[in-house]
């Protein structure tokens, strides 16, 4: 960015012949071609790490900003949300029979979040894909499947490979990605941007707040073309998306408690993440953090899971991070959580819910939010965990060993 912000997009099989004063475009079969300059509207200060020690406390600290900017002019006082950038007709949502969204790693797990939220807000069975399967896997696709491809950098080979399979069947595609001109912009049926600004760190943090966030409104969009009577919860999804960036900056505003778990847990070799519904969805992606940044051992389970197995790894000192969210699982939570202490197990609560403080040794309270957007907030602090430990450990959070920004080969 401190160069130029000037940039020609090339497509697949595109040459360049750049001279010292020229520059000259061909298509795959050689043909001459023109080329528009587009301009970057990103400044360069949004790729400095600003007074932050690292890239990713900086993203993990922009959550709020990035929200409000994926949020944008979409919602829109006692109108419809504005998605006039896409053009889905109610005649074809009403025909539809499936969606599938289909990512890789965190915008995967992004997809899992808000699976619940297109479910539930316009009855059509949602279902979530890893890329690198779904494209191999004959997936039972036609015209009347919508394929929601989830990339922050739009360059993921197997998203992409994933969206031309859908659309060579026949299926509408809509790619979310955070970069303009992206390829996958390119292949996509429609693109809805992220706006969450350049995310350097390799570990994504802010680009999948983004993602839940702009899908939440996509499903409420969905909703509101199909006209379906849903009461009073449209306008309080809207309101409660609305007040997800100040809501973020409370998280981020007292995060000692984690700090010190981090202290606590570093030099540790397994970790276990559990919840149920949309708390789950935060676990798999609060371990894959993990993971990515400490080199820790880690592992997500679905609470009700634990006593199927996982919970026979549990030994004194095991540590365990629970989600409790979901008022209506929360007793039921608690008490698989109170098996793994009574089996000795270190635990980290990451709650809304006013549970009784002396059942937990240690428990982070994030505000109360609307079920169904509950991840946009629980995920802060296990980002802000693994960033942690990862610091404890002394190791380069930015750029962790063997992994890639963006992987474009498969
Ligand atoms: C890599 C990155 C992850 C990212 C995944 C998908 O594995 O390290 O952070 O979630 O790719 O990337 P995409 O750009 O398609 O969202």
């Amino acid at each position: 960015m401190d160069y130029t912000n000037n940039i020609y997009f090339l497509n697949d099989g595109d040459l360049v012949i750049l001279g010292e004063n020229s520059i000259t475009f061909y298509d795959k079969d050689l043909n001459k071609i023109e080329k528009n300059v587009e301009v970057i509207t990103w400044n360069s200060n949004a790729a400095d790490k600003g007074s932050f020690d690292t890239f990713m406390l900086k993203e993990i600290n922009e959550q709020p900003n990035s929200i409000r900017e994926t949020i944008g002019t979409r919602i829109v006082p006692n109108q419809k949300c504005d998605f006039s950038d896409i053009h889905i007709s109610k005649e074809y949502l009403s025909d539809i029979t499936r969606i599938y969204i289909v990512a890789c790693g965190t915008a995967m797990y992004a997809g899992i979040a808000v699976k619940p939220i297109f479910e539930r807000l316009t009855g059509i069975p949602t279902e979530v894909d890893v890329a690198s399967e779904f494209r191999y896997r004959e997936p039972l696709i036609d015209s009347r499947t919508l394929i929601i491809c989830i990339s922050q950098s739009g360059e993921t080979a197997d998203t992409i490979a994933a969206l031309k399979n859908a659309k060579a069947n026949g299926s509408k595609t809509i790619a979310v990605t955070n970069v303009i001109g992206s390829s996958i912009t390119r292949e996509a049926d429609f693109t809805l941007l992220t706006h969450a600004g350049p995310e350097i760190a390799v570990a994504s943090t802010k680009a999948y707040t983004s993602q839940v966030t702009l899908l939440a409104l996509l499903a409420i969009h969905f909703a509101e073309v199909l006209e379906l009577p849903k009461g009073d919860m449209i306008n309080n999804l809207k309101d409660e998306i609305l007040e997800l960036p100040s809501k973020v900056s409370i998280v981020l505003d007292n995060t000692d408690v984690i700090r010190d778990f981090a202290k606590k847990i570093y030099k540790e070799s397994d970790v276990f993440f559990v919840g149920r519904g949309i708390d789950y969805a935060v676990a798999m992606e609060a371990s894959l953090k993990l993971k990515e940044v400490s080199y820790i051992h880690s592992e997500s389970y679905q609470s009700g899971e634990l006593k199927h197995g996982p919970i026979a790894l549990i030994e004194n000192g095991f540590t365990v991070v629970g989600i409790m969210t979901d008022r209506r699982l929360v007793d039921k939570s608690i008490s698989n959580l109170q098996e793994v202490i009574s089996r000795g197990a270190k635990t980290l609560i990451i709650t809304n819910q006013d549970i009784d403080k002396n059942l937990f040794p240690t428990v982070f309270s994030v505000p109360k939010v609307h079920p169904l957007l509950s991840a946009v907030l629980s995920v802060i602090p296990l980002q802000l965990l693994a960033y942690y430990v990862a610091v404890e450990k002394g190791l380069d959070v930015d750029k962790p060993r063997n992994l890639a920004k963006s992987v474009t080969v498969e």
